[in-house]
């Protein structure tokens, strides 16, 4: 197959450019020196879950993730917190291949893993492991200690342990109408756009679980990988008018 420029902020929204993105990890390397971000090519990817419903969602995410970006599943991870666990599982088959399982890394892994100095520290090791971090969905309430620096548990302390600026942070936010319209979630949100460089995939109009119809249904699936990538590139990446 015959090898395309590497994109450009002309280019990339163009299907050429999409499948150059998703064939040629090792080249994108250069475009990510050129933007002073460097990481390892595929990029190791972190998803962080918190406990909406919409963490339902995070086995086809993933599945998502590797299909479309070609990233490795030995180069994702994921992180929780308690109340996600409750919309998944580490042992579903989407994940828990025998083969080649996703590691799912929660609050009694950050305490079991240290005894005593020199130990591993779980959230600092998940921060410099990661070149991205994604957090799908995003929370009312992890919003809420992210942007107030609260680090009460392994997803909120990989959060304040994040290289600011240096290392792309994306967040795809999942809550009620009522939560989302509240006032407190645009200022939090502004503190986590400008003062935290995090990028945010605005929630969709849905009816949601609990039956309400209005805007808070975590974003679709191709826009939160286009926002990852674009991130990653440091250009707008559209490939979700090209799958
Ligand atoms: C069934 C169910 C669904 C929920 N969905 C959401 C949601 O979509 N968004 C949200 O902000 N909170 C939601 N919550 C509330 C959070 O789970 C709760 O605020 C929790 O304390 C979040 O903790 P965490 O941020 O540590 O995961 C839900 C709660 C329940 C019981």
């Amino acid at each position: 197959m015959a090898t395309l420029a590497p994109p450009s902020v002309a280019n990339c929204v163009d299907p050429g450019a999409a499948n150059w993105v998703r064939d040629h990890w090792s080249q994108i390397k250069d475009v990510s020196e050129a933007r002073r971000v460097r990481y390892t090519t595929p990029p190791r990817v972190l998803i962080a879950v918190t406990g909406s419903v919409a963490a339902m969602k995070l086995p086809e995410l993933i599945q998502e993730l590797v299909r479309t970006c070609k990233i490795p599943r030995s180069h994702v991870a994921v992180v929780t917190t308690k109340h996600a666990q409750h919309f998944f599982t580490a042992d579903d088959p989407r994940l828990a291949s025998e083969t080649d399982p996703i590691r799912v890394w929660t609050d009694e892994d950050e305490w079991q893993s240290w005894n005593q100095r020199g130990d591993s520290v779980v959230h600092i090791d998940l921060a410099k492991w990661a070149d991205v971090l994604l957090v799908a969905p995003l929370d009312a309430n992890t919003l809420a200690k992210w942007s107030q620096g609260l680090c009460d548990n392994l997803v909120s302390s990989v959060m304040r342990a994040w290289e600011v600026g240096d290392k792309p942070a994306i967040a795809a936010p999942a809550m009620n109408t009522r939560m989302w319209s509240h006032p407190l979630t645009a200022k939090q949100l502004a503190v986590l756009t400008h003062d935290l460089k995090v990028k945010i995939v605005v929630p969709v109009v849905k009816t949601l679980v609990c039956g309400d119809t209005g805007v808070g249904a975590m974003a679709h699936q191709p826009q939160i990988i286009d926002a990852l990538l674009s991130e990653l590139l440091g250009v707008t990446v559209n490939l979700s008018t090209t799958m």
